[in-house]
């Protein structure tokens, strides 16, 4: 089996658990030796059904082109895979239970893919993938966790939150450069 249908077969699992989610699955290439992992969806990623789509996902694209990449050079995901909201519909950040229900499955992807490098966009996906610490201690360090290597960079939301802060997004993300 290739690792494409791997995956596929991995969603077919989650779309199994959650019949009435609208889900958002991966993008780019399986191939790829750089996973970059997320949160979860935003709306405009519900109704693309691709992750990073939105405005943070387009500062995302914009900084890897800036560096000389395109991002299906990458393979790009979420930990959860549907977008969490309250009764109103107004977007949520996943709670550590919702984190906790998709681990098992991420893991499951991690290991498909097989990926050289994990680069964590923001503080969620940077606990959820079991690393302590803030983000402004970790945020261009490379951590070592269950034999791989995982680059914490801030979450691209961040920066369009505080524009100052985008020259030390683009410094996080030029280490995958060292780190390959
Ligand atoms: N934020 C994320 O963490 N993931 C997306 O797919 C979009 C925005």
């Amino acid at each position: 089996m290739t690792k494409s249908q791997k995956i596929e077969h991995t969603w077919d699992t989650i779309k199994k658990a959650y019949p009435k989610k609208t889900l958002v699955f991966s993008d780019g290439s399986p191939d790829s030796q750089i996973m970059i992992v997320g949160e979860a969806p935003g709306k405009d990623e519900e109704k693309q059904g691709k992750p990073f789509v939105g405005r943070a996902g387009r500062l995302l694209n914009a900084t890897l082109e800036a560096l000389g990449w395109q991002r299906s050079d990458f393979y790009v995901s979420n930990i959860v895979k549907y977008r969490p909201q309250d009764q109103y519909g107004k977007t949520l950040t996943p709670t550590p239970e919702e984190i906790e229900k998709f681990r098992p499955e991420l893991e499951k992807e991690i290991a498909i893919i097989n990926p050289e490098l994990i680069v964590v966009l923001g503080r969620i996906a940077m606990t959820g993938l079991g690393i302590e610490g803030t983000m402004s201690q970790n945020h261009g360090q490379v951590i070592e966790k269950n034999g791989r290597k995982i680059l914490v960079v801030y979450h691209p939301a961040a920066i369009l939150r505080n524009p100052n802060w985008g020259h030390k997004f683009r410094k996080g993300l030029a280490k995958i450069k060292e780190l390959l």
